[in-house]
């Protein structure tokens, strides 16, 4: 997928489809207007027939583009112009290239940004390549047969002369680079259980170690877990034949005295419940349990692509939760390598136990910050749905820096309370905390239990279970929160 910067006159500009923005007033605003004229009026005629809508996401392909070196126009409806934000702006695109891939269009120009109401070309062309590649992936892989039909295979980003290139250049490089490591947690989140097992996420990592060069990899095995005391994360993975693995992919772009941020991701490659065993409606989605995971080695791929000059550190637990003969049972107590001892209640409330061992072992890195990121309650969807990524931390600027990088990123994200009471029904009569409590706010439960292992650390902590894949007839991976993460390292570097 290539996507070309296109300066010139939007009308004279030869392609095999310029896509047009039409907004309610009927008020033919940048690019559109300019066709329009060198049309002579043939757009406003569509638009007044109702050839063309103006209603957001509303898509009109047309032939007879006589006037203009376009073999079609795509009439994309963008709302009302005073609406139009970035947005709008990725519906619109969305639906334009959705509209496209059913015709046999290899290439286009998309004139949505071009002299848009407040557009800002960086964000134009960033945006442009996330919602393409976006609306274009598909997981075919295992498929014996795919579709062969033409793709799409190159979008041209049309701007007014005069717009600050280099502004754009680094928008679509940004873009690709988050596209690709968006790409790479969509794979490895669509890929089934039995492929992608932890071993299959280590490798994964190991190889985004050999291709970038400021990258290194290390996979623990259980004998190494077991000597790091790591009790609670090998409790998760004891009914389970698949080996587990602790995978810590370290990026270095700044100096080896500059304290790295350290991503922790939840890697449950598949999560049955273990003996608490889920009913079986929806049980195949668990297998998107590991997209915590997923995310950390997407952002980690995108940040080896721009090579921001900061350090990074990714680390990730991986194990399947499996029932079994020898499986934790509920009642069972275990002892985190931090010390604390965990009555394990529940085995359903495995996302936590792996992860306190791996906030645990992020410690030797004495992290300027540490974000956790897991699919980690059902709560979490009842209460945000499918829009927002939810954000625990007691730390407020942490907190608002994460919510700023969703809101520039497209890539929602907010924020949910912490406090002390949440943990009240995790006291247990047998050890010093219990994995599970009540359901009542079962998000925030969840993480008060993680803020025990997190003491002295600015941490905030993504609850993803909402965001992470559809569900449905498009069910598949989103990549979320791969642009949101990637967005607040690039910042962090300026910090
Ligand atoms: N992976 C699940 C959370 C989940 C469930 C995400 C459904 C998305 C959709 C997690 O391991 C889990 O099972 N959590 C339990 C916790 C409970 C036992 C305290 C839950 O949310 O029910
Ligand atoms: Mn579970
Ligand atoms: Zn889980």
């Amino acid at each position: 997928m290539e996507f070309p910067v296109k300066t010139g006159a939007p009308a004279s500009q030869r392609t095999e489809c310029a896509i047009l923005p039409v907004f309610d007033d009927g008020r033919l605003l940048g690019a559109t207007k300019e066709l329009d004229t060198a049309a002579r009026g043939l757009i406003k005629q569509l638009v007044r027939n109702g050839d063309a809508s103006a209603r957001l996401g509303a898509t009109a392909l047309i032939h007879r583009t006589q006037g203009t070196a376009a073999t079609r126009w795509l009439l994309v409806g963008c709302g009302k112009a005073g609406d139009f934000n970035a947005k709008r702006f990725a519906a619109a695109l969305g639906a334009a290239i959705n509209a496209l891939r059913g015709t046999g269009t290899k290439e286009a120009i998309s004139y949505l940004g071009y002299a848009a109401p407040e557009a800002v070309p960086y964000q134009t062309a960033r945006q442009t390549v996330e919602i393409a590649r976006a609306a274009l992936y598909r997981f075919d892989e295992l498929k014996s047969r795919t579709d062969a039909a033409a793709k799409l295979a190159r979008i041209g980003i049309g701007f007014p002369r005069g717009t600050d290139l280099a502004d754009v250049r680094r928008g679509i490089k940004v873009g690709l680079a988050i596209a690709n490591g968006s790409d790479l947690a969509r794979d490895l989140g669509n890929r089934p259980p039995n492929v992608c097992t932890p071993s299959h996420l280590a490798d994964t990592a190991r190889q985004l170690a050999k291709k970038f060069p400021r990258m290194n990899v290390k996979v623990l095995t259980e004998v190494e877990m077991k000597r790091l005391g790591m009790g609670a994360l090998l409790s998760v993975t004891q009914g389970a034949e698949e080996p587990a693995r602790l995978i810590v992919l370290e990026y270095r772009g700044a100096g080896p005295k500059a304290a790295p941020i350290a991503l922790c991701g939840k890697g449950v490659t598949f999560d049955t419940g273990g003996i608490s065993l889920k009913p079986p409606p929806k049980m195949d989605e668990m297998k998107f349990d590991m997209c915590g995971a997923a995310s950390v080695l997407g952002a980690l791929a995108a940040i080896g692509e721009l090579e921001p000059a900061c350090n990074v550190v990714g680390v990730i637990p991986a194990c399947e939760n499996m029932p079994g003969g020898r499986a934790t049972v509920p009642g069972d107590i275990v002892k985190s390598m931090s010390g604390q001892t965990i009555e394990i209640i529940n085995t359903d409330a495995e996302g936590r136990l792996i992860l306190c061992d791996a906030i645990t072992y992020a410690r030797r890195y004495k992290p300027r910050c540490l974000i956790d990121v897991a699919t980690l309650t059902g709560a979490c969807v009842v209460a945000l749905g499918h829009v927002y990524t939810a954000v625990f931390s007691p730390d407020d600027k942490l907190a608002a820096e994460l919510v700023a990088a969703g809101d520039r990123a497209l890539d929602l994200a907010w924020r949910m309370p912490v406090h002390d009471e949440y943990g009240e029904t995790l006291r247990s009569n047998f050890a010093d905390v219990a994995n599970s409590g009540t359901r009542d706010g079962g998000a925030s439960v969840a993480a008060n239990f993680l803020g025990r292992f997190t003491e002295g650390l600015r941490w905030a902590h993504l609850d993803i279970a909402g965001v992470a894949w559809r569900a449905n007839a498009n069910k598949g991976s989103t990549g979320r929160p791969v642009p949101l993460l990637v967005d607040f390292l690039l910042n962090s570097e300026r910090q």
